[in-house]
């Protein structure tokens, strides 16, 4: 099986990649930018303009597409009108799969960047490539790098009963590779990590880690997303679950000594 890796530079293609050398799977992978690497066969695609696509999906099994561009305003054009070209060009190629990662609560939290990735969902599942989906829940990256980005303004801001369950990369690419086998699943499955936190709790772990004394200056959010938020729209009860734990990253970063 030969594969395309959509986004291959970014946090999640980084462990898709390792999991598919690991799995012997032949890969190519895209990024806006020139890359070599001795395992994977680089192509320059840009979901924005559509350059690059026809020949990155030329002779590819199945395409696993994780490219997105969550902040600013690039991301209608490359989450769902990328999505789109992507997703022509593959059934134009004859692709057989198409995985498209995505994320837990996408269908009910008001967040702009959700607005689009269901947008794509729906892009792929009308497609003529056959599909699956795979909704995650956040990488503990993901929240570390929220809180970091917070206290650096003073105390944490945040609403203490948030729901979170952080899931890590590595488990994510794991359970990818393993959609990609099990062939199109025609239909969205969930995926997150082994434990369901509150906000204030993953703060106070944290905070331990870093050997922080920053204090949480609680807020309360509000309207829907506040709502959606505390009724864990982020998270999920689907099974299996991934194993690694908040600690376990805050201890793979942080190490057992405090600060970094
Ligand atoms: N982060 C999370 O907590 C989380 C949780 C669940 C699901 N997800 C999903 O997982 C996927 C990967 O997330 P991540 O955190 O690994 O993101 P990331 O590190 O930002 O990687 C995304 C990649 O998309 C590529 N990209 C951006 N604009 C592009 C364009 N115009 N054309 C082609 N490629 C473009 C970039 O590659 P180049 O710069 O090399 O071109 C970038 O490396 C996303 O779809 C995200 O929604 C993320």
């Amino acid at each position: 099986m030969r594969v395309l890796v959509t986004g291959a530079g970014g946090r999640l293609g980084g462990a898709v990649l390792a999991r598919l050398h690991a799995d012997g799977i032949a890969v190519r992978a895209t990024s806006r930018r020139p890359r070599t690497g001795s395992d994977v066969e680089w192509v320059v695609t840009d979901l924005a303009t559509g350059d690059g696509l026809a020949e990155a999906v030329s002779g590819v099994d199945a395409v696993l597409h994780l490219a997105s561009s969550p902040r600013g305003r690039d991301t209608y054009r490359v989450d769902v009108l990328g999505t789109r070209r992507l997703v022509v060009a593959a059934g134009e190629a004859g692709v057989r799969h198409l995985v498209y990662i995505s994320i837990v609560g996408v269908d009910r939290v008001p967040i702009p960047y959700y607005r689009h990735k269901l947008a794509a969902e729906q892009v792929v599942a009308a497609g003529p490539v056959p599909w699956s989906v795979l909704r995650a829940t956040q990488f503990p990256q993901f929240l570390d790098d929220l809180l970091t980005a917070s206290a650096r303004l003073g105390p944490v801001v945040g609403d203490r009963a948030v729901l979170a369950q952080p899931v890590d990369p590595g488990e994510v690419a794991a359970r990818l590779a393993a959609r990609l086998t099990a062939g199109p699943l025609r239909g969205i499955e969930e995926f997150g990590g082994p434990q369901v936190l509150r906000f204030d709790d993953a703060v106070r772990a944290w905070r331990a880690a870093r050997g922080s004394r920053r204090p949480l200056l609680p807020v309360r959010l509000p309207g829907r997303l506040g709502r959606e938020l505390r009724a864990g729209g982020l998270v999920t009860e689907a099974l299996p679950r991934g194993t690694r734990t908040w600690a376990d990253h805050l201890a793979d970063t942080y190490g057992g000594t405090g600060r970094r």
